[in-house]
């Protein structure tokens, strides 16, 4: 963040990676404009970031599924804060694969939540943020659009889905001083990741808040959250798919 950027719309604000990163921005006593589904989540939010020392906080209740809301969730949040200097989408859910695997309905309510809600909301961010002509959006993606495993590919491919759109978004936005950064964590403790064995490469959502704030303030372009993640997958990557189709994770 650049010293005189204050003015930050995070979506999906109530999840375990976005409050940190909210938390960071509230000590440098930024305004911050919220947007999640639980309001009681986002009112105990709201009042934890103002005591953190946030100028103003203010919020709209929004299942982001209803992609119709997006517009007018964009327009509230760039009158409240006077603009937008970052926007960072953060909401996500961790599909139950094999279900979806047997039910196209439940494959598509979770590429709605992971991939098309998000689109929708870069398309109405965009025009804000053009109409600026600086600013930066930042979006959590992950490490599982890097390769189909057969393990988690419903939810890989609408990450995947949204990187590739935020490659694109990123040269279409440079001329209007607009950077786009996409972050790939790999295993975080978080409540959607609650019933998962915890080992040696997993973080906390600090230390990823961490990263975010640092790779937008340094106008990254992919960052790998935390770093050996790209090393981990630029490995898992290079596996030929004769050998990758037969390794069961
Ligand atoms: N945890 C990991 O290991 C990991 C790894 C890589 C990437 N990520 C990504 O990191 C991001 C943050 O996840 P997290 O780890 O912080 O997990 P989290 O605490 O479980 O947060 C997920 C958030 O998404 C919200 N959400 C889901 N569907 C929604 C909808 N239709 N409308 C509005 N909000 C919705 C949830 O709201 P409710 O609380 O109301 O359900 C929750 O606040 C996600 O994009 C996730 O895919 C996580």
């Amino acid at each position: 963040m650049s010293s005189e950027a204050k003015k930050v719309f995070i979506v999906g604000a109530t999840s375990a990676i976005a409050k940190e990163t909210a938390r960071v921005y509230a000590r440098r006593g930024c305004d911050l404009y919220l947007v999640a589904r639980n309001e009681n989540q986002l009112k105990s939010l709201t009042d934890d970031l103002k005591v953190r020392g946030a100028s103003r906080v203010s919020f709209s209740v929004a299942d982001l599924n209803h992609f119709n809301q997006h517009a007018q969730l964009v327009g509230q949040a760039a009158e409240f804060l006077q603009g937008l200097d970052i926007a960072l989408i953060c909401h996500g859910s961790l599909p139950d694969q094999q279900a979806s695997e047997k039910s196209f309905e439940l494959a598509q309510h979770e590429i709605n939540t992971n991939g098309l809600s998000v689109i929708s909301m870069l398309t109405e961010l965009a025009e804000v943020f053009i109409n600026q002509r600086q600013g930066t959006i930042a979006v959590i993606t992950s490490v599982a659009g890097d390769r189909g495993r057969q393990s988690n590919y419903v939810y890989g491919s609408a990450k995947a889905m949204v990187s590739t759109y935020l490659q694109g978004l990123r040269g279409r936005l440079l001329p209007f001083n607009v950077h786009v950064v996409d972050i790939r964590p790999g295993f975080v403790d978080s409540p959607m990741t609650a019933r998962f064995k915890k080992g040696p490469l997993w973080s906390s959502p600090i230390k990823i808040a961490g990263i975010i704030v640092k790779s937008i303030e340094r106008k990254r372009h992919t960052v790998y959250a935390p770093f050996y993640w790209g090393i981990i997958m630029f490995a898992v990557r290079i596996i030929p798919e004769f050998l990758f189709k037969r390794i069961k994770f």
